[in-house]
C-alpha cells in the first residue's frame, strides 16, 4: 500500500483542485506559444517580471523583454528594455538603475518577424508612454497597419503585435481600460495582452481571446500572466479569465468586465503546486528531474484509481455511464508528438484486452480529413499541455460531427480539458522541460486504467483482472528499477553519440516506443533518428543500415521476440550495430547485441513503461555529451498553440 507522504496528500489537494475544473466549458482558441506576466506592487518590478519570464521561458526563448513605469522614467517615457536570446541575456541587459513600480514582460517563440531586437515585446506606441505584451496572432494586422501609418503611425517592427499599441493610442484619451476595450474591437485572432501606460501608475490592462491570461491575487499586489508558473512563487490565488473578457489590474484590486461590458464576478481559485516542483533542485536540468520523477508521477496517475476489491478502474471524471461504456463500439485517439505516441500505445492495449477497435491518429490530419464518426465510437484527445492547436482544433471538429470526446491532459483548466466532455487527469506535475517525459508515462498510465476498466466490462475475467491491476500497480517500482541502468546508459550514449543516423526499432505495443525513442533523440540531440516497426525495416530502412548507423532495438520477451532477434540478424549482417533494450536475462539477445540495457521481466504488455526510460536517458545523454540545450531544443515550444 501506498504511504500517504506531504507529496501524495499534496497530489491529492491537486486531484481534487483539478477534478473541479475538467467540467469547466468555455469555447476558446488557444495560443500561448509566448509567455506573459505583468506586475504591480512593493517589490521590485524589474526582478519579479524577470524571475516571472525565467519560469516562463519553456514558452519561447527567441527573444524578450520588458517595460517598466516608475522613477527611472525620467525622459517622460516608459523604461523599456529588450534583448535577442534568452532570459539571461536579458538579465544581462538590465541597467542597475532601473527603479520601476509596475510593468510588464515576454518571452517569445517568434511568429509573424524574425527574432531580432525590434521585434522583440513589449511594442510601444509612438509617443513612448504605452507598452503592450502579446500572445497570439493578430490576422487583420496588415489592413489595421496600412491605416495607423495613414494615421501618421511610425511602426519599427514587423511583428503583427505592433498594431496593438497604435490602436489603443488612437483611442486614448486618459484612461488605458476604456482605450484597449475600444482597441480589441478592431482586431481579429487571438490575443492575450497586457498593456501600461505611463500617465496611470499601478494600472495594467489585460484582455484575452484564445491565449490565456490568468490574474495572480497577492497581498497588496497584483499579477497578470499566461501560466500559473510566472507567479506562483508569489501567490497561490488566481483567477482565469475567459474569451472576450478585459480585466483592470491595480496593486489592491482586480476587476474583470465580461463581453456585454458588465462586470463579472469570479472567485479565486487556489492553487497547490508546490514551488519546488517547477524547480530543477539538484538536478542539472529540468529534463533529467522529470525522468527521475516518474516512478512518483506514475503513481499519482494511478493513486485512488484501481479498485482492488472489483479488479477494475475507477475513473470518476469520464462522464458516462455504465451503459455508454459498455456500447463503445470503437476508439478513436488524437494527439501529436510524444502524446500521439502514448495514443498509439493505447490503441494496441485497448484492441488487445478489451478486444476494442482502435486508432490513434495524428490531429493535424485528422481535422483536414472530414473524418466520419461513428455513433458508437468514443474519441480521446491527449495533450499534456492541453493547448496544442492541431489537438484542439481536431477535437472541435469531430464534437461538432457529433463525438464524445474525453481529454487526457495533464494541465489543470486547460483548454481540451475545459471543452472536453470529461476525460482523465494525468497529475504528473508540471512538466518543464520542452521534451516530455513524465507526462508520457502517465499518458500511459491513464490509457491503461481506462482499459482495465473497458475490459472488465466484456472480457476481462476478475482472474485477469487482478493479475493486470497488480502488474498495474508495479510500474512505478519497476520504472524505479530501471532508473538504476543511468549511468550504464550514459557509458553507451558516450560512445554513440556522434553517429549522424540512428534507427528504433520495435514491433508491437513497443512499436510506439521506438518511434518516441526516435522523436526525444531527434529533438533534444538533433541527431538524425527514424522509429520504424521491425517488421517494416526490410521494406527498405535496411538500406540505411551500415558501420555507422546504430540500431536501437526493443526486444520484449512475447510471441514477437523471436522475430525481433531476426530482425536483429538482418542488422548484424550488414554490419550495423546493435543496442538493445530488452528483458533482464535474456542471454542470447544480450549476446547478440552490441550493447544491451536490461529492463525487470513483467507481463509483456505493460514494457512500454519501463523500455522507454532507457531510451528518454539515452536521448539526454547524447544530447548532454553533444553540448545541447537539453530543456530548451532549438526551433521548439513546451506548448504548439499554432497551426
Ligand atoms: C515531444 C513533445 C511534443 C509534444 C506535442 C504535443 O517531446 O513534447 O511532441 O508531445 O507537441 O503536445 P501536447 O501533449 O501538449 O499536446
Amino acid at each position: 500500500m501506498l504511504k500517504v507522504g506531504p507529496r501524495l496528500l499534496h497530489s491529492i489537494r491537486f486531484r481534487v483542485l483539478m477534478s473541479k475544473y475538467w467540467i469547466i466549458k468555455s469555447s476558446i482558441l488557444e495560443a500561448i506559444m509566448c509567455g506573459i506576466i505583468g506586475y504591480s506592487g512593493p517589490r521590485k518590478t524589474s526582478t519579479v517580471l524577470l524571475e516571472g519570464l525565467r519560469r516562463l521561458e519553456y514558452r519561447g526563448y527567441d527573444s524578450a523583454g520588458i517595460a517598466v513605469g516608475g522613477k527611472s522614467c525620467t525622459d517622460g517615457k516608459l523604461q523599456v528594455v529588450k534583448e535577442v536570446g534568452k532570459i539571461s541575456a536579458l538579465r544581462a541587459a538590465m541597467p542597475a538603475d532601473i527603479d520601476g513600480s509596475w510593468g510588464i514582460g515576454h518571452t517569445r517563440w517568434a511568429t509573424h518577424g524574425g527574432v531580432t531586437h525590434a521585434n522583440a515585446h513589449p511594442h510601444i506606441d509612438n509617443s513612448g508612454k504605452i507598452a503592450v505584451v502579446h500572445n497570439g496572432i493578430i490576422e487583420n494586422h496588415t489592413a489595421l497597419k496600412t491605416m495607423l501609418q495613414k494615421k501618421g503611425c511610425v511602426f519599427r517592427t514587423e511583428t503583427d503585435s505592433e498594431v496593438i499599441p497604435h490602436l489603443i493610442a488612437q483611442y486614448y484619451k486618459g484612461d488605458l481600460a476604456e482605450a484597449v476595450k475600444a482597441a480589441i474591437q478592431n482586431l481579429e485572432g487571438t490575443y492575450g495582452i497586457a498593456c501600461i501606460h505611463l500617465d496611470e501608475p499601478g494600472r495594467i490592462v489585460g484582455a484575452r481571446n484564445g491565449s490565456p491570461l490568468i490574474v495572480g491575487v497577492g497581498v497588496g499586489e497584483m499579477f497578470l500572466a499566461s501560466d500559473i508558473t510566472a507567479m506562483v512563487a508569489y501567490t497561490d490565488k488566481v483567477v482565469y479569465l475567459n474569451d472576450g473578457e478585459l480585466v483592470d489590474i491595480d496593486e489592491h484590486s482586480y476587476s474583470i468586465i465580461g463581453k456585454d461590458e458588465q462586470k463579472v464576478e469570479r472567485t479565486t481559485n487556489q492553487i497547490t503546486w508546490e514551488l519546488g516542483s517547477i524547480e530543477k533542485g539538484d538536478y542539472p536540468c529540468h529534463m533529467e528531474k522529470e525522468i527521475f520523477e516518474q516512478p512518483e508521477s506514475i503513481a499519482r496517475a494511478l493513486s485512488g484509481r484501481i479498485d482492488a476489491e472489483n479488479a477494475t478502474a475507477k475513473l470518476g471524471g469520464l462522464n458516462l455511464d455504465r451503459s455508454r461504456l459498455l456500447n463503445v463500439g470503437r476508439v478513436k485517439i488524437i494527439a501529436a508528438g510524444t502524446s500521439w505516441h502514448a495514443g498509439l500505445v493505447g490503441s494496441y492495449l485497448l484492441e488487445q484486452v478489451a478486444r476494442i477497435p482502435a486508432q490513434a491518429e495524428l490531429a493535424s490530419e485528422i481535422r483536414y480529413r472530414n473524418p466520419v464518426v461513428e455513433r458508437d465510437s468514443l474519441w480521446f484527445a491527449v495533450s499534456q499541455s492541453g493547448e496544442t492547436a492541431d489537438s484542439l482544433f481536431a477535437m472541435r471538429e469531430v464534437q461538432r460531427k457529433g463525438a464524445t470526446v474525453l481529454g487526457i491532459c495533464n494541465v489543470v483548466g486547460s483548454t481540451i480539458a475545459r471543452e472536453s466532455d470529461g476525460g482523465i487527469y494525468v497529475h504528473s506535475g508540471p512538466e518543464i522541460a520542452v521534451a516530455s517525459t513524465k507526462a508520457f508515462t502517465s499518458q500511459l498510465a491513464a490509457f491503461y486504467l481506462f482499459t482495465l476498466l473497458s475490459a472488465r466490462m466484456r472480457n476481462m475475467s476478475r482472474e485477469e483482472g487482478i493479475h493486470f491491476a497488480g502488474a498495474l500497480q508495479s510500474v512505478p517500482g519497476m520504472v524505479a528499477e530501471t532508473l538504476k541502468a543511468r549511468d550504464h546508459v550514459q557509458r553507451i550514449a558516450k560512445k554513440y553519440c556522434r553517429a549522424k543516423d540512428f534507427l528504433f526499432l520495435g514491433r508491437g505495443i513497443l512499436y510506439p516506443i521506438a518511434l518516441e525513442g526516435a522523436l526525444k533523440l531527434k529533438e533534444i540531440s538533433y541527431i538524425h533518428a527514424e522509429g520504424c516497426s521491425a517488421g517494416e525495416m526490410k521494406h527498405g530502412p535496411i538500406a540505411l543500415i551500415s558501420p555507422e548507423v546504430p540500431s536501437v532495438f526493443l526486444v520484449s520477451d512475447d510471441y514477437l521476440r523471436e522475430k525481433t532477434i531476426s530482425n536483429i540478424r538482418e542488422i548484424k549482417a550488414r554490419g550495423g550495430p546493435v543496442i538493445v533494450v530488452g528483458v533482464e536475462g535474456d542471454t542470447e539477445t544480450a549476446a547478440l547485441a552490441d550493447e544491451f540495457i536490461p529492463v525487470p521481466k513483467t507481463d509483456p504488455r505493460f514494457y512500454p513503461f519501463s523500455m522507454v526510460v532507457p531510451l528518454q536517458l539515452f536521448a539526454y545523454f547524447c544530447a548532454l555529451e553533444l553540448g545541447r540545450d537539453v530543456d530548451q531544443p532549438r526551433n521548439l515550444a513546451k506548448s504548439v498553440t499554432v497551426e
